[in-house]
């Protein structure tokens, strides 16, 4: 009798217990309700950017500090960024602040739902509204389709995507704008209200939708911006105390379009060049720092001199042309190599440590880099190096030798994958130097007179400084020493 007692008392408290569960879980969902959503998706390049204006509202008691942003499975993987802001202050005092977003997870997503949490700077009290603004990127969305075309065909891709925002929230109002490249659409799903002007496909408005509606549209659309995809860039800085900071930069360059079919005729492609491989690139644009000298542009067979520089006193701007105009899934390897001076990269902090302070990300404009990678070569003697990254990466550390060094040189190296224009933004990296370096240093710049001199000795003061050492892995027979 005791024991059947105890069974049922038991049993009671785990009623008890999943009912709070489900209480605490529902909770955090339903705290939450869209007002009004407007989604602004941007395809007029391969990079996918997508604006997302929401006006939420706490329609419970308790505060929220977090607002939750949900993706389907296979968006997710081609996140590139999640970025959010908060506008405060009224229409002409309006302003916006940063506010961070990390991954995140709830119970029992549906179907592989991915999360994205934006924490609130002040938490949402009851029945108090607020309007954020999120931008995200994906980037390998446009699948082109056909997949293969001729050098006279124009570039048809086909994108992907709900017709309603999916959100664990109950959404109020929502509506839907894309805006494609040109006028030329084939195809695109009708959820009503649809609608296609312009260069404008308008889903909805749509009324309340409960949360985790889901309603899949394809667009059959024409983009022939240039599919531009680094596979893989190499970027290595090396510091060196004698006044330089030299840049050699290795890029996988591949055109991520429809495959090219039959052959290439260049004739066709030069005089009917509006005509003729519209999907196709030739010019390359590359967006260096003011102040940049001795660059050079090279592939595997040589220097190539078709390149142009223009530089003010903000930015310099390199455009290549590679051998050949680059067609869907041809690639091009080469390497960007260029000087720039120490100071207006490297300074101290409050606390005595050096830093370097430069730019994240791929100088090549529209670009998607898979993987990307930057080696920070320190000079002979640092120690401790750190990195200061606004977002996450992967660091480890290496060790260089060149010939001029004795011990080798720390290299710091981070890594990312699914990198964008977006994550162009200064990064440091800080490191402290060794004191009987620190002798040797004045040394070292008391020679470098003497080695300014040497460099404008010879064929001019394109070549770097003498005892650059150059990069890692190359074949020393294709490296020019002095490559202008
Ligand atoms: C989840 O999957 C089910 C069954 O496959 C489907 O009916 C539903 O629409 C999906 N929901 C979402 C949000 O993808
Ligand atoms: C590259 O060009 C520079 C200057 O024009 C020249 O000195 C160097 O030998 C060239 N290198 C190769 C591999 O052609
Ligand atoms: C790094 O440089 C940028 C400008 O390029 C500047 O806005 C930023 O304040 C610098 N950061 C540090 C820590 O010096
Ligand atoms: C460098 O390249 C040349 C020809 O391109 C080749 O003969 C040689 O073996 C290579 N050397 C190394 C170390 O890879």
């Amino acid at each position: 009798m005791a024991r059947s007692i105890s069974m049922e008392a038991a049993g009671l408290t785990l009623a008890f217990l999943i009912l709070i569960l489900t209480i605490s879980a529902a909770s955090s969902t339903n705290q939450i309700q869209i007002l009004n959503a407007e989604r602004r998706i941007d395809l007029s390049s391969h990079i996918v950017k997508v604006f997302l204006t929401l006006k939420v509202e706490n329609v419970m008691t308790a505060p929220a500090s977090e607002i939750v942003l949900a993706f389907p499975p296979a968006q997710a993987d081609h996140l590139a960024l999640v970025k959010a802001q908060a506008a405060i202050g009224k229409k002409k005092k309006k302003s916006y602040v940063h506010l961070d977003v990390n991954p995140t997870e709830l119970p029992d997503a549906p179907n592989g739902t991915k999360y994205f949490s934006i924490s609130l700077l002040n938490p949402l009290s009851s029945g108090e509204t607020a309007t954020l603004e999120v931008l995200y990127i994906l980037t390998h969305s446009l699948k082109p389709f056909p997949a293969e075309i001729s050098q006279s065909e124009s570039q048809l891709v086909y994108f992907r995507d709900s017709a309603l925002i999916l959100s664990p929230y109950h959404v109020k109002q929502q509506t839907t704008f894309l805006k494609t490249p040109s006028t030329k659409v084939e195809s695109f799903t009708r959820v009503e209200p649809t609608k296609f002007a312009g260069r404008e496909l308008k889903y909805g408005p749509y009324e309340d939708r409960p949360p985790y509606s889901f309603s899949p549209v394809t667009v059959h659309l024409e983009n022939n911006s240039p599919f531009a995809v680094v596979e893989e860039l190499l970027r290595e800085v090396e510091i060196s105390h004698w006044g330089n900071i030299q840049i050699t930069e290795h890029y996988k360059l591949v055109h991520a379009g429809a495959r090219h079919k039959g052959v290439f005729s260049r004739v066709e492609y030069q005089s009917r060049p509006s005509f003729s491989g519209t999907s196709s690139f030739k010019h390359l644009l590359a967006s260096l720092p003011p102040r940049v000298h001795s660059v050079y542009y090279r592939d595997d067979i040589g220097n190539i001199s078709s390149s142009h520089l223009r530089s003010d006193y903000r930015k310099s701007e390199l455009e290549i042309e590679p051998r050949y105009p680059l067609f869907g899934g041809w690639k091009a390897t080469f390497v960007i190599g260029y000087g720039l001076p120490l100071e207006d990269f490297l300074f101290e902090s409050p606390d005595g440590k050096r830093y370097l302070n430069f730019s994240f990300g791929c100088p090549l404009a529209e670009t998607v880099v898979d993987k990307l990678t930057i080696k920070v070569v320190l000079p002979e003697g640092s120690k401790d190096p750190s990195a200061a990254v606004p977002f996450p990466v992967e660091q480890h550390l290496e060790t260089k030798y060149s010939y001029l060094d004795v011990v080798g040189r720390t290299v710091l190296v981070l890594e990312k994958k699914n990198v964008v224009p977006e994550h162009i933004t200064p990064f440091q990296v800080y490191y402290t130097f060794k004191p009987i370096f620190m002798l040797a240093e004045p040394l070292m710049l008391a020679s470098k007179g003497l080695m300014m001199q040497l460099s404008s000795d010879g064929s001019g003061s394109h070549d770097p400084l003498p005892g650059q050492p150059s990069m890692l892995s190359l074949n020393s027979s294709a490296c020019p020493c002095s490559p202008n």
